[in-house]
C-alpha cells in the first residue's frame, strides 16, 4: 500500500514514572486508547524505560514502575492483539538507530531542547557556577533516543502532550537531514498530534494535578484511600446549606473534568441551591469509583501475576522487532553499513 492510502501508523511512548493519576488517564491514556481503537488504525505503544533511566537510578523502583505502567494501560483496555505493546529496552534496534541519528544531529539542537534548558535555568537560578552541573549525557541527548523510538517504525503520527512537540520536531528534522543526504525517503517524516482538546485536571490543592506537586488523585489504591484523599481537597468555610460557586471550587473542577455533561449540569444546580462540601465530595468519589472500579480489579489481578505482563511485553517486543528490522536495514543500506 502506498503511503498516501495506507492507514497512518500511530506511535507513542510513556515514561514509567510512579503512580499514574486521573490527569494522566484523561490527558494521555484515554485519548491514546481511542486512537488505537479507531477502525483500521495501526498503533504501537511502548514503555520508555531507558528514558526513565535519565532520572531514576533506583533499580527496584525502575522495575516496579515499568510493571505498574504496563498494568495500568492493560487495565484501562489496551488490546495487545491490536496495538503492538512493548518495552523500549527489549528492542535493541532503537539504540543502534539512536547512534546513527546522533551522527546527523547538530549539537546545537540538543542545546535548545527544553528538558536540558530547564536544568540549566535551574542551575542559574540557584547560582550554581557550572550551569551544566548535575546534567547527564542521557538527559542531554534525550531527544535523540526519542527520535529513534519514533523513526524506527515509519511512524506518521505521535500523540503527545504539548511539552513533547519540540522532540517530535527534532525527530522530523533529523529524518529530513538523512533523506536529503542520501536522497529519497530513507526515513518517514513524523508529525506530532497534540492533545489540546483534553482539559487540564486540577489537583486536590487547585493547581494542575501533577506527581511533582503531590496533589494527585491516584488511579489505583483502595477505595478507602481514595475517599480519604478526596476528603483532603481544599474547600472554603461556606456553611453547608449556603449556595456555592462551582468555578472557585477544586472539588467541582475535578468533577467537571471527569463526569458526563449531564452529571455536571445536575451537580452545578445543586451547588447553586446549597450543598455541603461533604456531599459534594461524595459525588466526586462516586464518579471516580465508576471510572476506576473495574480497571482497579483488573490492575490488581495483573499486578498479582507479573509473569503474565512480562509475557505480553515479550510478545510485543517480538512484533516490534520484526517491524523495526526492515527500517533499520534501509538505514544501513543508505549510509553504507551493509551486512
Ligand atoms: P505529571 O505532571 O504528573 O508528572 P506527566 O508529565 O508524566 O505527569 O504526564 C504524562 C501525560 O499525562 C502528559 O503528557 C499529559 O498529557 C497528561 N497529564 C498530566 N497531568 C495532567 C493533568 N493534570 N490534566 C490533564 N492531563 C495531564
Ligand atoms: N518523552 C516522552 C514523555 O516524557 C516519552 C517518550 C519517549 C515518547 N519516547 C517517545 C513519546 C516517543 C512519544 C514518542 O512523555
Amino acid at each position: 500500500m502506498s503511503a498516501a492510502t495506507r492507514p497512518p501508523i500511530v506511535l507513542t511512548g510513556v515514561k514509567p514514572t510512579g503512580n499514574p493519576h486521573i490527569g494522566n488517564l484523561l490527558g494521555a491514556i484515554r485519548p491514546a486508547l481511542e486512537l488505537a481503537e479507531a477502525p483500521g488504525s495501526r498503533s504501537l505503544f511502548f514503555i520508555a524505560d531507558y528514558h526513565a533511566l535519565t532520572g531514576t537510578h533506583d533499580r527496584a523502583l525502575l522495575q516496579s514502575m515499568t510493571l505498574e505502567v504496563a498494568a495500568t494501560w492493560l487495565a484501562f483496555g489496551l488490546d495487545p492483539s491490536r496495538t503492538v505493546f512493548y518495552r523500549q529496552s527489549d528492542v535493541p534496534e532503537i539504540f543502534e538507530l539512536a547512534w546513527v541519528l546522533s551522527c546527523f544531529c547538530p549539537k546545537g539542537w540538543m542545546n535548545k531542547a527544553h528538558a536540558y534548558k530547564a536544568q540549566v535555568a535551574d542551575n542559574l537560578d540557584k547560582g550554581v557556577e557550572d550551569t551544566d552541573a548535575g546534567i547527564g549525557m542521557g538527559l542531554y541527548t534525550y531527544p535523540l533516543l526519542m527520535a529513534a523510538d519514533i523513526l524506527l517504525f515509519d511512524t506518521d503520527l505521535v500523540p503527545v502532550g504539548r511539552d513533547q512537540v519540540q522532540h517530535v520536531e527534532i525527530a522530523r528534522d533529523i529524518a529530513q537531514r538523512i533523506n536529503s543526504t542520501y536522497g529519497g525517503e530513507v526515513l518517514r517524516l513524523p508529525s506530532a498530534l497534540v492533545r489540546d482538546n483534553t482539559a487540564v485536571v486540577p489537583g486536590i490543592d487547585g493547581r494542575k494535578m501533577s506527581k511533582s506537586y503531590g496533589n494527585t488523585l491516584p488511579l489505583f489504591g483502595s477505595s478507602k484511600k481514595l475517599k480519604k484523599t478526596i476528603g483532603r481537597i481544599v474547600t472554603d468555610s461556606t456553611p453547608p446549606e449556603a449556595p456555592k460557586d462551582p468555578d472557585s471550587s477544586a472539588v467541582f473542577q475535578i468533577y467537571k473534568a471527569i463526569a458526563r455533561p449531564d452529571q455536571v449540569a445536575a451537580l452545578q444546580a445543586r451547588y447553586a441551591a446549597g450543598i455541603s462540601w461533604g456531599e459534594a465530595k461524595m459525588e466526586l468519589f462516586a464518579v471516580m469509583e465508576a471510572i476506576v472500579g473495574g480497571p482497579r480489579e483488573r490492575y490488581e489481578a495483573l499486578m498479582a501475576d507479573p509473569a503474565r505482563i512480562e509475557a505480553q511485553l515479550q510478545e510485543g517486543a517480538t512484533r516490534a522487532r520484526a517491524l523495526a528490522r526492515p527500517v533499520l536495514s534501509r538505514v544501513r543500506d543508505a549510509i553504507g553499513i551493509n551486512r
